[in-house]
């Protein structure tokens, strides 16, 4: 009889390798600076953000019942370990799109990050890549693009564009895409107009009318050009009497703020309260159809996916038209409320479309194993948006990589104790629905 296989030295792999490194630190008096649970690293972020960054990040749409949905899909769906299985390596690398990922996981395009953190988006980038994670850049950004890409050496990053009602804006923000080397273009469809998010609402705050998210668009070229038509307009013509009071003034400190250039400057400037009125004029296109969608495989050689879509029809509509892929979400129950769950759509989806089109999935992934389950069920990969946001509150860049390498962590090891060498071997017959 031979002798059952040696587990090779390099078999630890990345949960026990990131088990190892708390444990170790544990030894010395020291616990993780981000808690390893969903639930605990929410209540820890909090705690590290204002109250309008706490509105802005966790708020959601209406009632908060897309939300609620999100989560609840995933905790209906088991998984059922298989034992003895000898498997000792697990690969978690993936092929999105033509191009090698080192996981299944991204980090989703989130906007105003700087409410959380000064130059936030660039500090999610630099955790990111110390994870080995892919990044999609957001449209509404607090740092430009090109300095964001900077930040990601050779991880894969994906750039997010919101269809501007200036379509020179919208090719003027895809040219940028490309020259600074993303990988693909995201295009969220399901923020036309903003949804109803009471905790915003209730504190009257709107980071973009603050100045806060505008960076993609204050950095562009087309951009400017529309700040400036909209000075010489107003030139000549009587402004109308400003209503001086503490709120105004904080909010022309935080618009002066997040411009470009010097602070003082900005302060006597009229240019960057007229760059945020220009913005809440073109940021989105309420009318987009499917005919601006059919444009766009003319307008950029990268990659399209579009992101926002839960219907199975739509799903089909938009392959037929050639797009890449698409990213399965309900933006985090912050648009519809009453929604659907992302998981529900993806399942759904999944069996109109066939095994081939690229699905990535997004809304409520808060473990390991919600990863795991959304692989299972047809997910080629997922994007995880408010978790990292709370990471950047409690430790910045580092935040940031904790909370993605405990995710990965823990689907490892779950990979580990079903017995999957890799993302192929999760599939549905490891759950119970
Ligand atoms: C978002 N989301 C988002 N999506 C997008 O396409 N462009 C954007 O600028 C933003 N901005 C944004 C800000 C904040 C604070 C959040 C929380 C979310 C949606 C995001 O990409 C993703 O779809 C959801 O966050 C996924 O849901 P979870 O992981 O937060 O449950």
């Amino acid at each position: 009889m031979s002798a059952p296989p040696r587990p090779s030295p390099t078999a630890a792999g990345i949960g026990r390798a990131r088990q190892n490194a708390i444990y170790r630190a544990g030894v010395l008096g020291r616990r993780p600076s981000v808690p390893t649970d969903a639930e605990e690293l929410e209540r820890r972020g909090r705690r590290a953000m204002s109250p309008t960054a706490w509105a802005y990040v966790a708020g959601g749409a209406g009632s908060g019942a897309t939300m609620r949905h999100n989560l609840e899909a995933f905790e209906r769906h088991r998984i059922v370990p298989r034992m003895l299985h000898g498997v000792t390596q697990r690969d978690l690398g993936t092929d999105l799109l033509g191009v090698r990922h080192p996981s299944p996981l991204l980090v989703a395009p989130v906007g105003a990050a700087g409410l959380v953190r000064r130059d936030g988006d660039l500090l999610i980038a630099e955790g990111a890549h110390a994870a080995g994670v892919g990044y999609v850049f957001s449209n509404q950004g607090d740092v430009a693009m090109e300095r964001t890409a900077t930040a990601m050496g050779t991880t894969p990053y994906w750039s997010q564009l919101y269809w501007s009602s200036d379509e020179a804006l919208v090719d003027s923000l895809i040219g940028r895409a490309e020259a600074c080397g993303a990988g693909a273009l995201v295009v969220t469809l399901d923020t036309t107009v903003l949804g109803w998010r009471p905790q915003d609402l209730n504190l009257g705050s709107l980071p973009f009318a603050r100045g806060i998210g505008l960076a993609q668009y204050t950095s562009d070229p087309r951009f400017t050009a529309l700040v400036r038509d909209r000075l010489d307009a107003a030139a000549g013509t009587s402004a109308e009497p400003a209503n001086v009071t503490l709120g105004a003034l904080r909010s022309l400190w935080s618009i002066s703020r997040h411009h470009p250039g010097r602070l003082l400057a900005n302060l006597r400037s009229p240019e960057p309260r007229a760059a945020v009125q220009a913005f809440l004029d073109v940021y989105s296109n309420p009318g987009l159809s499917w005919d601006h969608l059919a444009t766009l495989r003319e307008r950029t050689r990268l990659p399209v996916l579009l992101k926002g879509v839960l219907h199975a029809d739509d799903a089909r509509r938009a392959l037929d038209l050639g797009v890449d892929g698409l990213v399965v979400s309900n933006h985090g129950g912050r648009q519809v409320d009453r929604s659907i769950a992302s998981l529900d759509a993806l399942v759904a989806i999944r069996a109109a479309v066939g095994p081939e089109p690229t699905l990535l999935l997004d809304s409520g992934i808060r473990t390991g194993t919600d990863l795991f389950v959304a692989l299972a069920l047809g997910a080629d990969a997922c994007l995880v948006g408010r978790p990292h946001l709370y990471g950047l509150a409690l430790a910045g860049a580092d935040g940031v990589r904790q909370v993605l390498q405990n995710l990965l962590a823990e689907l490892e090891l779950t990979m580990a104790l079903t017995g999957v060498p890799d993302l192929a071997g999760i599939t549905p017959a490891l759950l119970q629905t």
